[in-house]
């Protein structure tokens, strides 16, 4: 059965967020110094600061500040296009007719930029150790389709992907990788006997500071790289791409993708306070895993040893003989009710009832339709057409599409309270009545 409604527990007075801004006061002195020095624009010191700090903070030589995660990704995805199959004509993009493989579990804003770009994404199945791209599947991904040249992998909810076989997997293949580490800012990988942050693991990183990321400039976004000239190009095409002419001169395409001056001081006032963030996430990673100890449930995986997550987002997955009957179409979820199971859609709207807010794990691309006419490989081979009406194959193999069906992202907010955090506990040890 599930959830007795208790009168015990009262809803939060407070909504207890998924991941909400913490704001320290700093980020207002910077923002006001902006605005008393007149540098409303996308020229100004807290700009040079905050490049010159996160390239410091993640081992890179250059950082261009841009407008969003998704702004970085796009000049990324578009630059490593332009390096592989040369420039493109205006009006069109750098991967016209050219596959690329892409994470299957993540925030669409990693993959769209190939399909802004004329290419067409492949999915990557996902692995069950980190949440992450599965190495075998991009190995099989490369024996099905040869030519590919770029690779797209995000760090799901902070936790790095198992990136030395990611790595060598396309270096064997001769490919680029575009990092998405915007919501793994601050998480490492042990490469190498090195320690590297997300970010600096690829051939060119993102990373967002969009408002519910482990710090925030309310948006924006930065785009890594140990290359001078491409920090120029991406830096170039961000303002209008001008040339160097006295009146407005393109020889390309331009976007307006700068950080304003305003964001960065956001960003700026923020940085120092990155480690103390993490810090929280993680306790309240360990409070979540303490407390579901004795319940039939796991917390989102990561490799110890090899490395360290910011625990952004707190998830945990279902047992498979715990979970009670549940469906979902295109929009809507529906669940029956069972004793001594739950499922993610029970949890969370019990957990709204309360007035605390969590969400379904990411939706896979491969899934998402939008996305449906694209391929999709699993550790098997290819993912689409696999079921038949004739032979019962068992057990699907499809494993974003089974941690999307029995996990969850539990309220992660830095301001919860362990004793807010406590009851959120509670209220998910019931739905297992
Ligand atoms: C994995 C991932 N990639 C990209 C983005 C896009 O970043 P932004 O919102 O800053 O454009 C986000 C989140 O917003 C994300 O979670």
């Amino acid at each position: 059965m599930a959830f007795v409604n208790s009168t015990d527990i009262k809803p939060f007075e407070k909504k207890i967020w998924l991941s909400s801004p913490t704001m320290h006061g700093p980020e207002l002195t910077y923002m006001q110094e902006a605005y008393e020095t007149n540098w409303m624009s996308t020229v100004g010191q807290n700009i040079n600061e905050v490049e010159e700090q996160i390239a410091d903070y993640t081992g890179v030589k250059y950082a261009v500040a841009l407008s969003a995660g998704t702004a970085s990704l796009h000049l990324a995805t578009k630059l490593a296009g332009e390096k592989l199959y040369g420039q493109a004509r205006p009006n069109e993009g750098t991967l016209k007719e050219k596959k690329v493989f892409c994470s299957d579990v993540t925030f669409d804003a990693s993959i769209n930029p190939v399909a802004y770009e004329d290419g067409e994404a492949v999915f990557i199945d996902t692995e069950y150790d980190t949440w992450n791209m599965d190495p075998a599947a991009l190995e099989k991904a490369f024996e099905i389709y040869p030519d590919v040249k770029l690779v797209v992998l995000a760090h799901l909810y902070g936790t790095p992907g198992k990136m030395s076989e990611l790595r060598s997997v396309c270096e064997r293949h001769g490919a680029l990788i575009v990092e998405d580490a915007a919501e793994s800012l601050g998480a490492k990988y042990l490469l190498n006997e090195k320690w590297v942050e997300t970010g600096a693991l690829g051939d060119y990183g993102c990373i967002s500071f969009n408002g519910n990321k482990i710090i925030t400039g309310s948006s924006g976004g930065m785009f890594l790289t140990d290359s001078k000239d491409d920090a120029d190009k991406v830096r170039k095409w961000s303002t209008q791409s001008r040339e160097n002419a006295p009146w407005y001169e393109h020889e390309e395409v331009g976007y307006n993708y700068r950080m304003s001056n305003v964001i960065a001081g956001v960003v700026r006032g923020q940085l120092p306070y990155l480690k103390e963030h993490i810090e929280q996430k993680r306790a309240i990673y360990e409070r979540y895993k303490e407390g579901f100890k004795d319940l039939p449930v796991k917390m989102n995986p990561y490799d110890a040893e090899k490395s360290v997550p910011n625990f952004w987002l707190s998830c945990m997955i279902i047992d498979e003989d715990a979970m009670c009957r549940q469906v979902r179409d295109d929009r809507k979820p529906l669940y029956i009710p069972e004793s001594g199971k739950s499922c993610p859609t029970e949890i969370l709207e019990t957990l709204a009832k309360y007035n605390a807010e969590g969400r379904p794990i990411w939706k896979p691309m491969h899934m998402q339709p939008i996305y449906r006419s694209h391929a999709f490989v699993t550790a098997q081979g290819n993912g689409r057409g696999q079921s038949n009406a004739y032979i019962d194959r068992g057990k699907a193999t499809d494993v974003g599409a089974d941690i999307f069906e029995r996990g969850l992202c539990l309220p992660s907010d830095n301001k919860m309270m362990p004793e807010e955090q406590d009851i959120v506990i509670e209220i998910v040890r019931r739905c297992f009545g």
